[in-house]
């Protein structure tokens, strides 16, 4: 992301079953083939779309996992997916670098396992738990959503996840929660972005929404992508998606989870706070103050085929549109 002034796996070690990977790559084929055989025009009509994912190492909580996932609980029409290499290898994570292609290159570093979360807060049931117990409790979805970014480009992307509001019930919050904080992993030794002295941002890369935002089914904890476990450079192994909001409101590998009374004060808006809202809902009338919002670029793109397409107020999720009421979006951007 840009601001004004010029300003990081290992999946459980012994457990590799890529097996798990290709079962559920068969099962993207044969939707894909049934969506063919019905003359279907959904995304899983185009083979073609699968044909990069990579095989991976699952660990062994992910692949007990794959056997029950609800595949294509939520789609995006005929949209077309965005290719697995565009999706891994085009990529914000500061905590990696600036360059769109660093989250790639050096992601790889980060330890992802062993990897616990801090659940704190207006909470009856604090404590810190381990991914594997953290995921246990919920079946996971595919959840094919639309990310755009701030930055005016965007990609459609098969997640893996839950519900983050069945995360938040377990957790039981006090009437006094009013908002969820969520802070990303600080590992210097494996970030350089972190380690380098030019970075802005104040780690640890902080993000927040309000309750019922957080509460809404359209939110979800991330675990994988394309059928496979989360790539690093995706924010493994444990990422928010919300698709109604900029992409930078989806923070990765997180390690605390809070319940709070106030709004907290996120990495972005603590930066450029004219630049970038705690709201940051994807809206095409309200421009950002050095580029337009009323397109996107949707990868992958070329100078001859540059797709650009109209951008949609909450990024074409209307159903979150009751949140806000009568909150004025030009000034809770
Ligand atoms: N989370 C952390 N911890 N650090 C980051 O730099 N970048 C955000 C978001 N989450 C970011 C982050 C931005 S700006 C975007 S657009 C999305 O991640 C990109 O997600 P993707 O790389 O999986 O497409």
């Amino acid at each position: 992301m840009l601001i004004k002034t010029p300003l990081v796996s290992a999946a459980l070690e012994s457990e590799v079953t890529p097996e798990a990977v290709y079962l559920s790559r068969r099962r993207f084929l044969s939707a894909a083939a049934g969506a063919l055989a019905a003359g279907a025009t959904t995304a899983y009509a185009d083979e073609s779309r699968y044909a990069d994912v990579e095989a991976g190492a699952s660990p062994a909580w992910f692949a007990s996992k794959l056997p029950q996932v609800h595949w294509q609980a939520v789609t995006a029409g005929d949209e077309a997916l965005t290719p697995y290499s565009d999706v891994t290898r085009y990529n914000n994570f500061y905590e990696f670098g600036t360059n769109k292609g660093d989250p790639a290159r050096y992601a790889g570093k980060l330890e992802v396992e062993p990897w616990s979360v801090m659940i704190d807060g207006e909470v009856g049931k604090p404590g810190v738990v381990s991914l594997e117990h953290l995921v246990q409790p919920h079946r996971l979805e595919e959840r094919i959503y639309r990310l755009r970014c701030v930055e005016a480009w965007s990609m459609v992307i098969p997640w893996l996840g839950f519900p983050l509001a069945e995360l938040i019930k377990h957790a039981e919050p006090t009437g006094a929660a009013k908002y969820v904080r969520f802070e990303t992993r600080v590992a210097p030794e494996q970030m350089a972005g972190v380690r380098s002295g030019f970075s802005l941002i104040d780690w640890p890369y902080v993000e927040g929404l309000r309750m019922d935002e957080a509460m809404h089914p359209l939110t979800i904890m991330a675990v994988g992508l394309y059928g496979r476990v989360l790539p690093n450079q995706n924010g493994a192994p444990l990422r928010l998606v919300v698709p109604w909001k900029y992409g930078f409101k989806s923070i990765k590998s997180i390690v605390r989870i809070s319940l709070v009374a106030e709004q907290p004060r996120t990495t972005w808006e603590s930066l450029a706070p004219d630049e970038y809202g705690f709201y940051a809902n994807v809206n095409p009338q309200v421009d950002h103050p050095r580029w337009s919002q009323a397109t996107e670029r949707r990868l992958p793109n070329s100078l001859f085929k540059p797709n650009v397409m109209p951008t949609r107020l909450f990024n074409g999720y209307d159903e979150v549109a009751s949140l806000y009421g009568d909150l004025d979006l030009r000034k809770y951007y």
